[in-house]
């Protein structure tokens, strides 16, 4: 436990890094959301395109899951979802590997005063889920960190986090135009971010299809297949976002 920011993480990362070969999920790729500087401005900077409120609505929708409900927040940053979820569930596990994004999300949660949400220092690869069976899992803009073999591993490790007949909420950007014409969808993605954002809006969207990993919309409903998951619906947008509601198949 960070004693100091009452975030849980003896009981992953540094403690539980694995073996040798497991792919390390501390190191940023792309954007370095390790810094402290830029977890500060995120949601200014977020805010400018995004309304967290109505996103987190909307999830809150999809889920269906009672306000009795265990929902699992992974990759939660400074807790655009899991802050709002507070309000709807039980509890809310808010995991990341972020020190710097946990922080800011365990210092907006008690300026609102939220009791019901437990930070864990971890990730999609090392984070050990110990209490009861969620009902749910949403993951916002996170996946796309892990190369594809490592995103399988996370989902099925999400699998295993959920009850049986669980929800999972994935959005993220995923690539579903037409790969014959690539670079002008690619730049028309630059475009629009650099609409949205200004330059580092443009900056960070070269850098996200440069370094982060992306996939396509058929490789990610094999993922999400294969990991035990049955799409119940899956919604792309402009070739670039895509949303994937999923219920974790019975055993
Ligand atoms: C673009 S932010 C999205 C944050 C939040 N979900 C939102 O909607 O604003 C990506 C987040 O994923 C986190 N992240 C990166 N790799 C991760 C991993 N392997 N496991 C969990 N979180 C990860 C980053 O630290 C960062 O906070």
């Amino acid at each position: 436990m960070d004693t100091e920011h009452g975030i849980h993480d003896a009981d992953n990362l540094e403690a539980a890094r694995g073996p040798g070969w497991l792919y390390d999920e501390t190191r940023p790729c792309g954007v370095n959301y390790n810094n402290a500087l830029l977890a500060r401005h995120y949601d200014s900077h977020h805010q400018s395109f995004r309304d967290y409120r109505k996103e987190a609505e909307d999830i809150v929708a999809r889920l269906d899951v009672g306000p009795s409900a265990t929902v699992i927040d992974m990759g939660c940053g400074t807790g655009a979802f899991a802050l709002h979820a507070a309000g709807h569930y039980r509890t809310v596990h808010a995991v990341d590997v972020s020190p710097a994004m946990l922080r800011r999300a365990q210092r907006k949660a008690d300026k609102m005063g939220l009791k019901n949400i437990e930070f864990h220092r971890g990730g999609f690869l090392t984070y050990e889920h110990r209490a009861e069976p969620a009902d749910a899992i949403s993951t916002v803009f996170a996946l796309h960190h892990l190369p594809d073999f490592w995103k399988l591993v996370a989902l099925r490790r999400l699998a295993w986090m959920l009850r049986p007949n669980g929800r999972l909420f994935l959005f993220d950007v995923v690539f579903s135009f037409d790969i014959g014409e690539y670079e002008q969808s690619i730049e028309r993605f630059i475009g629009k971010t650099r609409e949205q954002m200004g330059e580092n809006g443009r900056d960070e969207s070269e850098t996200h299809v440069r370094e982060e990993y992306s996939t396509c919309d058929w490789i990610m409903e094999g993922l999400l297949e294969k990991a035990g998951f049955s799409i119940q619906t899956a919604d792309y947008r402009d070739g670039f976002l895509a949303s994937h509601l999923c219920m974790k198949r019975g055993q």
